[in-house]
Parts: structure tokens; sequence; C-alpha cells
């Protein structure tokens, strides 16, 4: 997989790519991660990419050409998957990961600033907000996406991280996990995990699981495509 990230701020993303998992991910070729600062592309005074709005208001606007010269510098752009990152955009979600994760090549559009000159919505795929609350640029959504999309591709994760247990995975939350002590200052590991007995233990977490998501997360139950 290729992902291409435009943005104002490549260097915000210097520690995420130099640390753990996604670091081993492009190490070994799994992932190969291009950074595009579009302002490479503006042809104005100081190779400005922003100007005021139309109509009148406060602050700044981002440009449209340099983003969209930015787009049409990468090679094959017509078959990658083009994403914007905004507040306005479709939720994030775990399935929305999953298929993310089945593309050849994914570009992340961060932006920053006000907001977008709106034309830019022409040549995108796709708009994804990781949340409703407004950051201020695209650089962080950005990371959660490439995060949570990486760790999907084959051979990433190894046997021990697994994804198969985690919450969402199978349209509920994971179920409570515990390491020694056995006893910390009174707090017990349950004795079913101890048990040795693993069909009970199967149960157990089953019905944890069930219970945690009904308690903190029923919207995820009441899911059409729940696999539950
Ligand atoms: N840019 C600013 N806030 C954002 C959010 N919540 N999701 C995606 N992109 C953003």
């Amino acid at each position: 997989m290729k992902i291409s990230i435009l943005t104002l701020f490549p260097e915000m993303f210097k520690g995420f790519f130099s640390e753990s998992i996604i670091k081993r991910a492009i190490k070994a070729g799994k992932v190969e991660v291009e950074m595009i600062n579009f302002r490479d592309f503006s042809t104005r005074k100081h190779q400005q990419v922003d100007d005021t709005t139309y109509g009148g208001g406060a602050g700044m606007v981002l440009a449209v050409e340099p983003i969209y010269r930015a787009l049409q510098s990468i090679p094959d752009i017509e078959s990658a998957v083009k994403i914007l990152l905004t507040p306005q955009g479709e939720p994030y979600h775990q399935e929305r990961a999953n298929t993310l994760a089945q593309a050849d090549h994914i570009v992340l559009v961060c932006g920053h600033y006000e907001g977008f000159d709106d034309r830019i919505r022409n040549f995108i795929d796709l708009e994804i907000s990781i949340g409703d609350y407004v950051l201020t640029g695209g650089e962080i959504p950005a990371m959660a996406i490439v995060d949570s999309v990486i760790r999907l591709l084959p051979g990433v994760l190894t046997n021990s991280d697994s994804y198969t247990q985690d919450s969402f995975y199978d349209g509920m939350l994971e179920y409570p996990q515990y390491t020694k002590p056995y006893d910390f200052m009174g707090y017990k590991v349950p004795d079913v995990l101890i048990s040795g007995n693993h069909q009970e233990i199967d149960k157990w977490r089953r019905n944890e699981a069930e219970k945690r998501t009904r308690e903190r997360r029923p919207d995820l139950l009441e899911k059409p495509n729940k696999k539950h």
C-alpha cells in the first residue's frame, strides 16, 4: 500500500512514523509513505496558500490551486482514494478502516486555518471526520487514519498483537483483560480466568464484552451489520 499525505506541516508526522509498529511496517515495506507539502505548489508571492474569503468575513481560506496541483503531481492519482480530512466528513469507523486497508493507494489531504475553498471537493472521493470537535488541522486525523489502516495490513501485527480481539472487530467492545499480579491492593483477577477451563473463559469473555457494550455503547448493538 502507498499513502500520500498532503500537508503544510510534514514535520508533525516525524515522530509518528519513527516509532513502534508504524516504523516497523514502513521498514518491512508493507507500506510506503510519501509526504507532500502543498506549499511547494503555490505560485503566489511568498508561496502563499491561503487568502481572504469571498463575501467577506474574518479568517483565511486555503486556496484550491496548490492542493489541486499537488494532487496532480502524484503518479496514478486517478486510481487513488483521495480523502479530505474535515469535521464535515463522514464519521470515521472501524468498518471504513477495514475498507481503506484494501486500497492500493490512499491520499490524505490535511487542511489548516479556517477551511478550504469548497471547490477542492470536486477533486476528492471521500471526506472523513474523526469526531465532532474541531482541531487546528487535518494532521492528527490523518495520523489516526494511517495508524488504524496500517495495523490492518497483512503481516503488520504479529500473532501476539492480533487485532481479531479488538474492540469493534466484531462490532462490540473488548472484554476486560488482566495480567500479573493476581491481587493488586485487594483488586483480584476474576477466578474464571485462572480456572484453566477454556470453554468457561470464552463464555465469560463473550458475556463481559456484551455487558460492557450494552452499558457503554448500546448504539453498537443496534447496528444492522454487527457480526454477533
Ligand atoms: N480537521 C479539523 N478537525 C477535524 C476533525 N474532527 N476530523 C477531521 N478533520 C479535521
